[in-house]
């Protein structure tokens, strides 16, 4: 048998798994969810599901992969025989967001360029839908291939593949060295440069302006929930596949916390940047902030480039620095995605890295490629909707009571855990997934289904 890659560095772990988790949920989707789930007052379900849902599930998967040392599907296999599917299910997840994810990327990489002499003009929307995707067709129809679309996401997808075949020390390791480092700094200019534009401190007041209210909805649980699940990578075989890589002895439960509040602290950075900036296009324009709240695709490829041709002074570089974030972050946790679904299949069929990355990721690259269409941005929003209402919360919910209640694993990951950690776990840790997600997720799912299919 071949010997496991492993990380170079403690560092490179930590940075991976941070690159992991910071991505596009932390910039587009993050500050328009709490700002619609509560403002001020979201940061109370949020925290209660990072401390209890959270923090607790990546120190359980961190603890799975070191200790059985495989993907997903392998751990899980180790641990019982019975339990591979479910590795398979995240690794699943993984490859269809990944088909997608990507194209997102190649479309901020586009916008880096456009940003150099602001060529979406006055009318932004237009410009996206009409100039840039070309998106003329009927929803369900392709049309033919957008070539400004194609040619940046097999950019894209080249940069991953180089990193991918060169393994997980020499790539993944390397390319987090350098792309993390490089998105905060661009991220903190951005940051600083956003709120010191007028009206920067009316945005921030909408942001954190509590409704308390609000907490009492499920709703709002479900989307601090959804939040924390899909911007910490975990319950899709990512996790377990990088700290598969790690030495015998290092630290699970230190290195979780950095991760968890790593990423929460990222969050918090961009929702301050972004209100700041819709403060300021609220104030120019005249209008209250709620006009001019977005998330997702409308936030990033609408909204911004709007307000982007409004600054004051150097308003290209603004751009770049907004819209190089955005590929950064995207990259880092495109490149895990894949991983996850490549470790996988490298376990299962024992092929090599380099058949593993060409079949596997070549076939989510050629899917992705259904999204370069004229008719690519409705399939995207399909799927990318589906994928968030039934695929991120449900997964974790199965993998939790899996291993909490069907395979009872959690007194055996806990002395794991302690065993290699400075910091203790005890009944906090066996409380939050034994008792408090399981029942909270499950309610939060019964609500969804209830909802939706009744
Ligand atoms: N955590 C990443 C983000 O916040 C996205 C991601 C989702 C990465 C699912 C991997 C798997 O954007």
């Amino acid at each position: 048998m071949k010997t496991r890659s492993q990380w170079g560095t403690r560092a490179g772990f930590i940075l991976a798994a941070v690159g992991s988790a910071i991505g596009l949920g932390n910039i587009w989707r993050f500050p328009a969810v709490a700002y619609e789930n509560g403002g001020g007052a979201f940061f109370i379900p949020y925290l209660f599901a990072l401390l209890t849902a959270g923090i607790p599930l990546l120190i359980m998967e961190f603890t799975i992969g070191q200790k059985y040392r495989g993907s997903a599907p392998l751990s899980f296999k180790r641990m019982n025989k019975k339990a591979e599917w479910i590795g398979w299910w995240g690794a699943l997840v993984a490859f269809v967001i990944g088909t997608y994810y990507s194209v997102i990327i190649a479309w901020a990489m586009s916008y880096s360029v456009f940003s150099l002499n602001l060529s979406w003009g006055s009318d932004t929307e237009a410009f996206l839908f009409e100039n840039y995707l070309g998106l003329t067709v009927d929803p369900g129809q392709t049309g033919s291939f957008v070539p400004g679309v194609l040619i940046p996401l097999i950019i894209v997808w080249a940069i991953v593949f180089v990193i991918l075949f060169r393994g997980v020390k020499k790539g993944i390791e390397i390319a987090n060295r350098i792309f993390i480092p490089l998105l905060v700094v661009l991220f903190l200019i951005l940051v600083v440069r956003a709120i010191t534009l007028p009206g920067a401190l009316a945005g921030l007041n909408a942001f954190f302006q509590p409704d308390f209210s609000a907490i009492m909805s499920s709703d709002v649980w479900v989307a601090a929930y959804g939040q924390i699940f899909f911007s910490l990578s975990i319950a899709f075989a990512i996790m377990i596949a990088y700290s598969s890589y790690l030495p015998k002895k290092s630290d699970i439960t230190n290195n979780a916390f950095i991760v968890g509040f790593g990423n929460s602290g990222f969050e918090l950075l961009a929702g301050i940047g972004v209100f700041s900036i819709l403060g300021f296009m609220a104030g120019q324009a005249g209008v209250g902030i709620d006009e001019v709240v977005a998330g997702g695709v409308g936030l990033a490829f609408v909204v911004f480039p709007q307000i982007i041709n409004e600054i004051p002074a150097f308003s290209e570089f603004f751009g770049v620095l907004f819209f190089a974030s955005l590929v950064l972050a995207g990259l880092t946790s495109l490149i895990s995605i894949c991983e996850a679904y490549i470790s996988a299949i490298i376990d299962k069929f024992n092929l090599s890295r380099t058949k593993a990355v060409i079949f596997a990721g070549g076939l989510s690259a050629i899917i992705s490629l259904l999204y370069a269409t004229q008719g690519g941005l409705f399939f995207l929003d399909t799927v990318d909707y589906f994928i968030n209402q039934f695929g991120v919360a449900f997964i974790g919910l199965v993998e939790v009571i899996a291993v909490s209640w069907v395979m009872k694993q959690l007194k055996d990951l806990k002395e794991h855990a302690n065993g290699i950690s400075d910091i203790r776990l005890g009944s906090w840790w066996t409380f939050s997934l034994g008792v408090i997600t399981p029942i909270v997720l499950g309610y939060m799912m019964f609500d969804l289904f209830r909802l939706n299919l009744l």
